[in-house]
């Protein structure tokens, strides 16, 4: 058995978790900063880091003391850590966190895409089978990622512009609602009608690309016209319209992609993997592919948080991956493109 105590920093939340074998969550403490960033309607990179200072041991301890390990360095085999993407301020603090308890306790580091960490929480579903699809949908990230092997990933297609969680948020500020706004959204959404034709959310070419800017731009346009004829919008409405576009383009890729590359396990992950609607549209599209397992990432760990890397932290530690005390952050870190 293998324990993995895990450190996740690189946005607003500052977690720490002890994962066993890869799937086995034995803590998973998360503390959210999104009270303090509501007012500016998104992370304040400087807010956030200073908080990062002020939760990492208290996260620490409440990690350790919920998975009932003790301090002693032969419980515990490596220190996963995520290193990018992310914001440079935030990922720091848990690199140094990471560190000092690596070098406190004797253990090896184990570097951890923060992408690949929400790939992996799937496993908190069921193992995964290769070669396997993933639509990783976040804040900052939209990709299709073909994976032959547990550390093989290749970007298939990705957002040319917003994320499909940006999208979300953006037009959340737009209604005025209280940031993040993809939750809010996804639960307007089955209050409303589908009544506004919206643009889908895809680039026009042959390939496995999204856009997000022109949707965007549609809903604003719409908004601002309404406004300048004393019109009320229906929010309801406006929420289904718009979601029912980023699902129909975040489907019809994954359809293609599903099509041209036969696969065994496809996952859902990210944080925007927690809409109900996106969950069941995929479900349903994957009953049309009897060969391939739906693996949707469990809702609680879809958004950012400590478990996920060391789900990832395991795959590099089987393979041997580790890094020194001068391991840097990689803000703009991502996967290949083919
Ligand atoms: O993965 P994540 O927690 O952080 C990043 O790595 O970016 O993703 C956060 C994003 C936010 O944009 C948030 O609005 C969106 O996930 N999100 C949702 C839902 N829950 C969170 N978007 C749509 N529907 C949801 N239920
Ligand atoms: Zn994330």
């Amino acid at each position: 058995m293998t324990k993995i105590i895990a450190f996740e920093s690189s946005a607003d939340e500052t977690s720490v978790a002890i994962v066993e074998d890869g799937h086995i969550v034995l803590s998973n403490a998360v503390a959210t900063q999104i009270n303090s960033h509501q007012r500016f309607g998104g992370i304040v990179p400087e807010v956030a880091s200073r908080h990062h200072i002020e939760w990492i041991t208290r996260v620490l301890d409440d990690a350790l003391a919920t998975a009932n390990v003790s301090l002693s360095p032969a419980e515990l085999d490596a220190v996963a850590v995520t290193y990018g993407p992310g914001l440079v301020g935030s990922l720091l603090v848990g690199l140094m966190g990471a560190k000092t308890f690596a070098l406190a306790h004797n253990l090896p580091i184990v570097p951890v895409n923060h992408l690949a960490g929400h790939i992996a929480a799937a496993n908190f579903n069921q193992p995964i089978r290769y070669p396997a699809l993933a639509l990783m949908v976040s804040g900052g990230h939209t990709e299709l990622v073909l994976m032959q092997n547990e550390n093989e990933f290749a970007v298939l297609g990705e957002t040319r512009d917003d994320a499909a969680g940006e999208s979300f948020d953006k037009v959340g500020r737009l209604l005025k609602l209280p940031y993040p706004a993809g939750k809010t959204i996804d639960d307007m959404a089955h209050k409303g009608q589908p009544t506004i034709k919206f643009p889908t959310a895809m680039a026009h070419e042959d390939n496995y690309d999204f856009s997000f800017s022109g949707l965007k731009s549609a809903v604003i346009n719409y908004v601002h016209h309404a406004e300048q004829k004393g019109e009320t919008i229906d929010q309801y409405d406006l929420a289904t319209s718009f979601q029912n576009a980023v699902v129909d383009a975040l489907v019809g890729r994954t359809k293609r992609a599903l099509q041209d590359y036969p696969v065994k396990s496809f996952i859902l992950a990210g944080g925007v993997a927690a809409n109900s609607q996106l969950r069941e549209t995929l479900e349903a599209l994957l009953a049309s592919f009897p060969e391939t397992t739906y693996i949707p990432v469990p809702r609680q760990y879809t958004g950012d948080n400590a478990a996920m890397i060391g789900a990832a932290g395991y795959w590099n530690y089987k393979q041997g991956i580790f890094a020194g005390l001068d391991l840097n952050t990689d803000p703009g870190l991502d996967f290949e493109l083919i």
